[in-house]
C-alpha cells in the first residue's frame, strides 16, 4: 500500500501549525510535511519528524518537491490585501490541481463561515467563494470546512492592553476553539474517501463579538474596556493603510451577518464542545502580540 504523505499548506499559520503537530500524532507512520513561504522560524517548535519546506502556492514549481508522493492535502492559507485572489483562489486551485495529478486522495480546504454570503467588495470572501466553487467543479476529492471565528483570534485583537473592535460588535458568532477545528480536520483525514462536500463548523454558543471581547477583557484582566472604532472611520483609515483593509472588511461583513441565523446542520464529525468560558479558563496558545 502507498505510504501516506500528508501535506499542510499554510504550515506557519494559526490553523496550519496546530494541524501539523496533530497530524503527526494521529498518523505516526505517515510522512507529514508543512509548506509556507517562510518556515525558518517554525523548525525550533516542531518535532524533527515533521518535514518543512519553503514554498509559495502562487509558484507551482516550489510545490513539486514537497508534493512528491502526496496522499492528503490540507489547505489553510491566508491572502493579504490585494493578493487574496492570487493566493486563496487561483493559487489554491493550482495547488489542488497539481495534487490531483499526483493522485491525492483527500483535500481539506479551510474556508470561512461567511463565504457563501460574501458581498462583491469582500476580497477575501470572494476569493474563498471562487475557490470553493472551482474545487467542486473540478470534482476534487475535497472536504471544505467553513469555520466560525476562532477563539484564538481574540488575543490578535489586543492592542496596547485593550481589545480593538470595528463596528457595533452586535452580531453573534459561534466562537470555535482551535483544538476543536483541528480535531475535525484529523477526523476528515481519518474518514478518507467516505466524506466529501462543504460543512460550516460552528462552536457551541452564539455570543456577540462585543460580549466575547468583554469576557476576554475580564479573563485576561486587561486594564481598559474594549475600544470600538466606527466602520466608516476604519474604512477611511484602510484607504490610507492597505494592510487594515482585510480586518475592516471582515468586521464590516459581520455587521450584517449573524451566525445565529444559520440553519442548524448535521455534522459527520465530532461536534465542537469547547465554550468560550472553558477556553478562557484553561488559557490559550496564541501570543497577544500577534497582529491579524
Ligand atoms: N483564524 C480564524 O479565526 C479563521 C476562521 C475561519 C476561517 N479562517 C481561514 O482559515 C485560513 C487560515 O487561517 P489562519 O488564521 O491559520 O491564517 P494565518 O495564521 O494568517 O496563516 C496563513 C498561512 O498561509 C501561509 N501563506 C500565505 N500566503 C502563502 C503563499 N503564497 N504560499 C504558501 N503559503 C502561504 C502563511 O505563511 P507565509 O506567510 O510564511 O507564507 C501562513 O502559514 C484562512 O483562509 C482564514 O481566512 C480562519
Amino acid at each position: 500500500m502507498k505510504k501516506r504523505v500528508i501535506v499542510i499548506l499554510g504550515a506557519s499559520g494559526l490553523i496550519g501549525k496546530a494541524t501539523l503537530t496533530a497530524a503527526k500524532t494521529a498518523f505516526p507512520e505517515a510522512t507529514v510535511r508543512g509548506i509556507a513561504r517562510n518556515t525558518a522560524t517554525l523548525a525550533g517548535d516542531m518535532s524533527p519528524t515533521i518535514e518543512l519546506f519553503d514554498g509559495d502556492l502562487t509558484q507551482p514549481e516550489t510545490l513539486q518537491e514537497p508534493f512528491a508522493g502526496i496522499t492528503d492535502l490540507v489547505i489553510a492559507v491566508s491572502g493579504q490585501a490585494g493578493s487574496f485572489d492570487r493566493i486563496e483562489h487561483t493559487g489554491v486551485i493550482e495547488a489542488a490541481r497539481q495534487a490531483m495529478t499526483l493522485g491525492v486522495r483527500k483535500i481539506v480546504h479551510i474556508s470561512g463561515s461567511s463565504t457563501p454570503f460574501a458581498p462583491p467588495w469582500f476580497e477575501a470572501g470572494q476569493a474563498k467563494y471562487k475557490s470553493e466553487k472551482a474545487l467542486m467543479q473540478m470534482r476534487a476529492p475535497v472536504v471544505i470546512l467553513r469555520p466560525s471565528w476562532l477563539m484564538e483570534t481574540l488575543p490578535r485583537m489586543e492592542r496596547n492592553g485593550r481589545i480593538s473592535l470595528i463596528g457595533s460588535g452586535k452580531s453573534r458568532v459561534h466562537w470555535l476553539a482551535l483544538q476543536d477545528l483541528v480535531q475535525i480536520i484529523i477526523e476528515v483525514l481519518q474518514a478518507g474517501g467516505k466524506l466529501n462536500g462543504a460543512y460550516t463548523v460552528l462552536g457551541p454558543e452564539a455570543i456577540s463579538i462585543a460580549t466575547a471581547a468583554e469576557k476576554y477583557t475580564v479573563a485576561r484582566q486587561l486594564a481598559a474596556k474594549p475600544a470600538r472604532m466606527p466602520v466608516f472611520v476604519a474604512r477611511i483609515l484602510s484607504m490610507m493603510v492597505r494592510e487594515l483593509r482585510p480586518v475592516t472588511d471582515l468586521f464590516r461583513v459581520f455587521e450584517n451577518f449573524d451566525e445565529a441565523s444559520l440553519p442548524e446542520a448535521r455534522l459527520p464529525f465530532t461536534v465542537p464542545a469547547t465554550t468560550l468560558d472553558m477556553w478562557l479558563k484553561h488559557g490559550h496558545a496564541d501570543s497577544p502580540a500577534k497582529q491579524p
